[in-house]
Formats: C-alpha cells, sequence, structure tokens
C-alpha cells in the first residue's frame, strides 16, 4: 500500500470517527458503554481492526507502523474509553494469537476479530494474591478455574485472550494463553466496574467455574504464555502511546481556542505569558515523546526487541498526560471542572495511562532490569 493510500484510508477513518463515534460520546459516556459491535463491525469492514495482521485472515499485511498510524488518528475520539476497547480488539488481544497461533485458532478466533463480528477481550491481570487463574488438564481438555479483574469489554466479549496457569513449573514457564469463548458454561460475569474514567468502556470482573475447553484452544506453545504475553505488551504499551499522543494534541489545541476567545479584562488568557509559555512547554514534550515512539517502532518493525524503549514511552506518556491534564484544566477555570468539556474528560480518563498495561513503577522495574541498575542475586 503506497503512502497515498494510507492518507486516503486514514481520511475514511476521521469520517467515521466524525458522523458514527464524536457525535454520541457524551450519550455512550453516560450510558457507561457504547455500542462495539456495531463500530467494530463499520471499523472491521474498512480494515482498520488487522491493520498488521495477515491478509489470509482479512488483514491489511502492513507492518507496526500502520497499526501505530490508525491508533494515532483513533486519539481524535473525544474520549479514551472507545480507542482503548478499540486498541484491545485490534493490537492488544491478538498479536500474540496471530503470531503464533495454528491455522485452526486463527481461523475461529483472529479471522472474526478483524472483521469486526467478533469482540474480543485481554484476561491478564487478577483480583488478588492466589485468585490466579489454574487449569487441570484432562484427556483433550483443560478445566478452568479462577478470576480475571479489569477486563474491558468483558461484560459482552466474544472471546478472550487468557493468561493461565497450565502446568508445574517456574513462574515464566507454567503459564499459557488461551482462547477462551465467554459463552461457555462456567463463564461468569461478576460485576461490571464503576470507574472514574473510561466510562464508555465497560470494564468486568469475570470468574471460570470448571470451564472446560479444548487443549486445541492453547495458543502456540504450551508454557510459552507469558513470554508471548511480554511481547504482546510491546505492541499494547506503544499503541496506547500513539493513541494518547493525538489527544494530547488535541488538548492543548482546544485550550489554545478556549483561551483565545475567553477574555478577563480584555486581555485572552492565552496572552498571558505565564498561560501560553507553559503550553509552548507541554508540547515540546509531547514532540520528544513522539520522536521516542518513532524511534521504538522504527527498530520494532525491523525485529528488534524495543521492551525498554517501549515501557520508557508508555512511563513517560503517563507521567506527560497528567501533567497536561492538569495544566491545561486549571487555564479552562470553573468550565474545566465541568464533565462534558474535552479537557476533563482527558484528566480522567488519561489517568489510566499511568496504571494500566503495567504501572508506571512496574514500566520503571523493566527498564532498571535492563540498565542492570537491580540488586543483584
Ligand atoms: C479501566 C481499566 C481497564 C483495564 N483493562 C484491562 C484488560 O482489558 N485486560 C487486562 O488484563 N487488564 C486490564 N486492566 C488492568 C490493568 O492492566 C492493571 O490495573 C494494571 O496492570 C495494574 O495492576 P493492578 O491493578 O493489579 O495493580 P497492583 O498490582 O495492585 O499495583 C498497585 C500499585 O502498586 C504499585 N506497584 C506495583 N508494582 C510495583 C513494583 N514492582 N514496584 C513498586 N510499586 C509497584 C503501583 O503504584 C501500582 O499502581 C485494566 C484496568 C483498568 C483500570
Ligand atoms: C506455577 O509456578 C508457580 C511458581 O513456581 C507455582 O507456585 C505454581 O504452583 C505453578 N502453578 C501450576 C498450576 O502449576
Ligand atoms: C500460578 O502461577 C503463579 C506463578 O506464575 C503462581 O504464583 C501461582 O501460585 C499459581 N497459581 C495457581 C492457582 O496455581
Ligand atoms: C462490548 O461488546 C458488546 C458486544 O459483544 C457490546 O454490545 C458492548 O457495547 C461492548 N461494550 C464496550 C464498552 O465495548
Ligand atoms: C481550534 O480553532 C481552529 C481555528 O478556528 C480550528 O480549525 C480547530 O479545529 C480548533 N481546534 C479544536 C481542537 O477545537
Amino acid at each position: 500500500m503506497t503512502i497515498i493510500c494510507l492518507l486516503i484510508h486514514l481520511f475514511i477513518l476521521l469520517q467515521i470517527i466524525d458522523q458514527e463515534i464524536n457525535p454520541h460520546v457524551a450519550k455512550w459516556e453516560e450510558e457507561g458503554q457504547f455500542p462495539a459491535h456495531k463500530i467494530f463491525k463499520i471499523l472491521g469492514n474498512a480494515g482498520f481492526l488487522g491493520v498488521n495482521k495477515p491478509v489470509e485472515y482479512g488483514g491489511l499485511g502492513l507492518d507496526f507502523s500502520f497499526s501505530l498510524a490508525v491508533a494515532e488518528e483513533l486519539g481524535n475520539i473525544n474520549c479514551g474509553g472507545i480507542p482503548m476497547a478499540i486498541g484491545v480488539q485490534s493490537d492488544m488481544a491478538t498479536p500474540a494469537l496471530a503470531r503464533f497461533g495454528s491455522a485452526e485458532l486463527k481461523k475461529e478466533f483472529l479471522q472474526p476479530t478483524i472483521m469486526g463480528d467478533v469482540v474480543a477481550c485481554l484476561g491478564v491481570s487478577e483480583t488478588g494474591a492466589g485468585s490466579d487463574v489454574a487449569t487441570v488438564r484432562k484427556g483433550d481438555e483443560y478445566i478452568i478455574n479462577g478470576g480475571k479483574m479489569w477486563t474491558t469489554n468483558g461484560t459482552q466479549a466474544d472471546w478472550m485472550c487468557l493468561l493461565a496457569n497450565t502446568s508445574e513449573g517456574p513462574a515464566h514457564k507454567n503459564k499459557s494463553l488461551i482462547c477462551l469463548p465467554m459463552k461457555l458454561p462456567g463463564v461468569h460475569i461478576a460485576r461490571k466496574i464503576d470507574k472514574i474514567g473510561m466510562k464508555a468502556s465497560d470494564t468486568a470482573e469475570v470468574f471460570f467455574d470448571d470451564v472446560r475447553v479444548p487443549c486445541t484452544n492453547v495458543i502456540g506453545q504450551e508454557g510459552m504464555g507469558f513470554t508471548y504475553q511480554m511481547l504482546q505488551f510491546q505492541e499494547e504499551r506503544l499503541w496506547g502511546v500513539a493513541n494518547i499522543l493525538t489527544m494530547m494534541e488535541n488538548v492543548i489545541e482546544e485550550t489554545i481556542n478556549y483561551t483565545r476567545q475567553r477574555k478577563i479584562f480584555k486581555q485572552p488568557i492565552l496572552y498571558h505569558q505565564v498561560v501560553h509559555f507553559r503550553l509552548a512547554e507541554l508540547q515540546t514534550e509531547v514532540e520528544l515523546l513522539r520522536s521516542l515512539l518513532h524511534r521504538a517502532t522504527a527498530l520494532y518493525i525491523k525485529g528488534n526487541d524495543v521492551t525498554k524503549l517501549a515501557s520508557m514511552a508508555k512511563l513517560k506518556a503517563g507521567r506527560l498526560a497528567r501533567e497536561l491534564g492538569d495544566s491545561c484544566l486549571q487555564y479552562w477555570g470553573g468550565m474545566g471542572f465541568t464533565s462534558d468539556v474535552l479537557v476533563s474528560r482527558f484528566y480522567r480518563d488519561s489517568r489510566l495511562m499511568s496504571i494500566g498495561a503495567g504501572a508506571d513503577e512496574v514500566m520503571l522495574s523493566i527498564i532498571c532490569k535492563y540498565m542492570d541498575t537491580l540488586p543483584r542475586k
């Protein structure tokens, strides 16, 4: 695909966002959910759910940098929850399946996910100590018990990419990723979690009670789940950074627009040096983060392990989003404290960036591991 084709494609995406998504964001935020099946079908038809996935399963067969171009464009959606749910479907629950899954699994789970016919979720995070999802093998089946917390779009997803213990052994060698249909007997949605942000995206707590799934639903090799998930996390984190970059730019731009027209004693708020200097500083940080993202992406598509750079970008994105949301909201005054302006939604939604997909401290631990600064055993 040429650059021109991609530009036309991104233009189509912008149209979908402007016509099918943004006019309804306020309503979906209020309802705590958006019609994922409908939106995913529109995006799937246009090819946006499988940008870097194989053509034979309905993907566009492009490299990951094109997925990130789409992630950046999705940042034009006026909330964080919907792009996050789209990202789970396109680039968080599926990378391992696309890379390591059997042809049968890809036909059954990957293809309909890319087409937007089913909704996917990712089950990695767990409720608490001792609540790990455990499996027992009986013949050709696993019997799954345990629970997963914080599952984006878990309340109505059709299948889950589940990380579960499948054998005895050292921590990183006894887990597997399993494609788990959510309609199976024994899958219980415990509750839809009430959150301070990302409101348009539902987040569920899911429990498994003797759920039986064929062993052939394991992605790739049994016992490699942890390793696969670490690879999958690289894409999840880069995707999150790309997505939030556009949101940060939009928040700055809206803040410029608002503070230029809002005058106090005949002077636009924007023309106070403290305000426009601060916005210039923030914009500079956004550009620095963009450079880091692009560098990590360029290395990644050449086949390098970019865990360190991706972790740095994710860490920085979380910190910058918090600073930027706070500073910009301040310049909106009382308007910034109302619920439905972009800046306050960003303030709430972006707080997740420092927590989800591994908290800031986890990113720091990973970076330290690569810097070899952790205490030696
Ligand atoms: C809206 C939302 C959607 C989500 N969607 C999904 C999803 O679809 N699938 C999924 O699997 N997960 C999902 N998550 C889970 C998310 O990835 C986790 O919340 C995140 O990884 C943090 O894990 P935890 O909540 O268990 O925090 P904990 O592990 O309990 O950590 C709590 C805090 O302890 C500190 N901490 C943790 N580790 C360290 C350390 N090594 N050193 C120092 N301090 C540390 C950090 O400050 C951290 O924030 C979602 C979460 C939310 C809120
Ligand atoms: C997985 O490994 C851990 C750590 O060695 C162990 O405690 C646990 O029992 C194992 N789980 C299973 C299901 O084998
Ligand atoms: C699963 O494995 C983890 C380590 O990977 C271990 O801490 C946990 O105890 C195991 N849980 C069960 C229920 O086997
Ligand atoms: C989750 O998926 C279902 C369709 O399976 C959809 O109806 C629901 O609105 C979705 N919610 C979110 C927030 O994605
Ligand atoms: C800010 O104003 C400019 C010029 O009027 C307009 O083109 C742009 O879309 C506005 N930006 C936002 C984010 O509202």
